[in-house]
C-alpha cells in the first residue's frame, strides 16, 4: 500500500507540467536560465493564488496586484491579464487539479551582468500548480502561535511591502526569528513600532467586539485575503477600522487572526508564548472564517 503510494506520488511529480513563457512543459524540461535576474537578484515579482474546486479564487484582483507590483518596478510584462489568466486555468487543467496552489511569477529575465534593467527585454513568466485543499483543519481549530520580532518590515521609501516582490528575504529573516522563538507566523513591526503585518500574511485585532487591522499606509502588502475580510465585516455590521496600533494591543486583544490566500482566516492564538484572550479561537474569528469559506464553498 505504502509503496503503491509512493509510486503514484512519483507519477505525480514527474507529470507535472509547469507552464513557461508560453507553453506548458515537463517539471524536469522547464528550465531558467543560470543568469535570469530572478535567481541573481530576485528581480521579479509573483502571485500565490488558490483554486477551490476548479475555481481560481479571486483571479482578477491577484492578476491585478501582479500588474500593480510589475508597474511599481518598471517591469513590462509582455502578456495581456487575459492571457495570464487563460494560462492559470490551462496549468490547473493540464496538472488535473481541482483544488490547488498557484505560483505565478514574473522575472525581469536574461540581463547583461549588472543592475541596469535596459536590456531587459524578456521576462521570464513561469505558473506552478500543485495539490492544496486545505492546512490541515485542526490549525483552524487549534489556532497558530505567533511571535513579535526583531526584524522590522522594511520601509515603502526602501521597497514598497505593497510590491509582491521575489526579493522575500525581509519576510525569511523574520519567519528565521519567530521560528526559532517555536512560533509559525511573525508579527513584523514597521520602523515606527506599529504592527505591520505577518512574514505572508495580514494581521487582525479584535477587541470589545471592535476589529483593528493596520492601515495600507502601516507599509503592508495589500492582502486580497485582507479586502475579502474587511468587506465581509461591513456586509454584515461587525465594527471595522484600519488603524496604527502598538504591539502591547495585541497582548490586551480578546482575539486575534492573520489572513492570506492559503492561511485563509486563521485564528492566532498564542503571541510570544502568552495566551490571546482565552487562548483559544475566538467567536467572532470562527464567525469571520465561517463567511469566508461561505465564499469559497
Ligand atoms: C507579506 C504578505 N502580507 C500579506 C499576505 C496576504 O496576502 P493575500 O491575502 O493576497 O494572500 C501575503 C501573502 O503571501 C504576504 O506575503
Amino acid at each position: 500500500m505504502v509503496l503503491l503510494a509512493i509510486f503514484y506520488e512519483f507519477i505525480n511529480f514527474n507529470s507535472m507540467l509547469i507552464f513557461l513563457n508560453d507553453s506548458l512543459v515537463p517539471e524536469d524540461q522547464a528550465k531558467v536560465s543560470i543568469l535570469d535576474r530572478g535567481f541573481l537578484y530576485g528581480d521579479g515579482v509573483f502571485e500565490t493564488l488558490r483554486a477551490y474546486s476548479g475555481a481560481i479564487f479571486h483571479c482578477n484582483d491577484h492578476v491585478d496586484r501582479l500588474f500593480h507590483s510589475a508597474e511599481a518596478i518598471s517591469l513590462r510584462i509582455p502578456f495581456t491579464r487575459d492571457y495570464l489568466m487563460e494560462a492559470l486555468y490551462k496549468t490547473l487543467e493540464a496538472n488535473h487539479l481541482k483544488d490547488a496552489y498557484l505560483r505565478l511569477s514574473v522575472t525581469r529575465g536574461v540581463s547583461e551582468p549588472g543592475l541596469d534593467i535596459e536590456g531587459c527585454l524578456s521576462p521570464t513568466v513561469t505558473i506552478i500548480a500543485k495539490g492544496f485543499s486545505s492546512y490541515p483543519e485542526g490549525l483552524h481549530q487549534s489556532g497558530i502561535h505567533a511571535a513579535v520580532v526583531n526584524t522590522r518590515r522594511i520601509p515603502a521609501s526602501a521597497l514598497n511591502p505593497a510590491v509582491k516582490s521575489l526579493n522575500f528575504l525581509n519576510n525569511i529573516m523574520a519567519r528565521v526569528e519567530a521560528k526559532r522563538l517555536n512560533a509559525a507566523e511573525a508579527v513584523m513591526l514597521n520602523m515606527e513600532g506599529y504592527v505591520a503585518e505577518g512574514t505572508v500574511s495580514n494581521i487582525f485585532m479584535v477587541k470589545g467586539g471592535l476589529v483593528k487591522t493596520p492601515p495600507l499606509s502601516a507599509g503592508i502588502l495589500n492582502g486580497v485575503t485582507r479586502s475579502i475580510v474587511i468587506d465581509l465585516l461591513k456586509e454584515n455590521g461587525i465594527p471595522i477600522i484600519e488603524q496604527a496600533f502598538y504591539p502591547a494591543e495585541l497582548y490586551t486583544a480578546d482575539e486575534c487572526f492573520v489572513t492570506s490566500t492559503l492561511y485563509e482566516v486563521m485564528p492566532m492564538t498564542t503571541i510570544n508564548g502568552n495566551a490571546v484572550g482565552s487562548g483559544k479561537p475566538g467567536k467572532l474569528t470562527q464567525t469571520i472564517l465561517n463567511l469566508f469559506r461561505r465564499l469559497t464553498a
